[in-house]
């Protein structure tokens, strides 16, 4: 007989008429730097604030490079420098916006794998889930509790 392991991810849905105020203010820090974004070759431009314990908040944006793969995603750039210079200070959450430079509607963004990975080893660092909030085109915050949701299955012990 197969087994199964089955493991349900979920987000939550806040309309802007839900929106806790500190989600509001992270959000609107990821816009303001968004629009620094190094992104000519995609123009796709991303903004990501970072919610420390502390009540620091760290914001960066993506910054590509003329070798396409050498570009770093707005969270990996964030949560690096933050990590850096708050080295034990624990994130509490990361607030992730996105627009294409032609367009005045934000975009769907979700971190991409690299950046899900990253997410997970601060995680791991802390021993606590940090949340992820991602704005969709019509303003709502899409909310995972942690990096579980969006990225099940994961490799997060080298010993087991
Ligand atoms: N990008 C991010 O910065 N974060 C994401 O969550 C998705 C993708 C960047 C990478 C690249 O500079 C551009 O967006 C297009 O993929």
């Amino acid at each position: 007989m197969v087994k199964k392991i089955e493991i349900n991810v979920s987000l939550e849905i806040f309309p802007k008429e839900e929106w806790l105020e500190v989600d509001a203010k992270l959000i609107e820090k990821a816009k303001s730097i968004l629009e620094h974004a190094h992104a000519p070759y995609s123009n796709f431009l991303v903004g990501a604030a970072l919610l420390l314990e502390n009540g620091q908040v760290f914001t960066a944006n993506n910054q590509e490079n003329v070798s396409f793969p050498v570009g770093v995603c707005a969270e990996r750039a964030v949560l690096s420098y933050a990590m850096a210079n708050s080295p034990g200070v624990r994130p509490l959450k990361i607030a992730i916006v996105a627009k294409r430079r032609v367009e005045k509607k934000f975009a769907t963004v979700t971190p991409c794998g690299l950046c899900r990975q990253t997410i997970n080893e601060y995680e791991i660092k802390f021993e606590s889930p940090i949340e992820i909030l991602m704005l969709n085109p019509q303003e709502e915050i899409l909310k995972a509790s942690g990096i579980e949701q969006l990225l099940p299955f994961r490799f997060n012990d080298l010993n087991s």
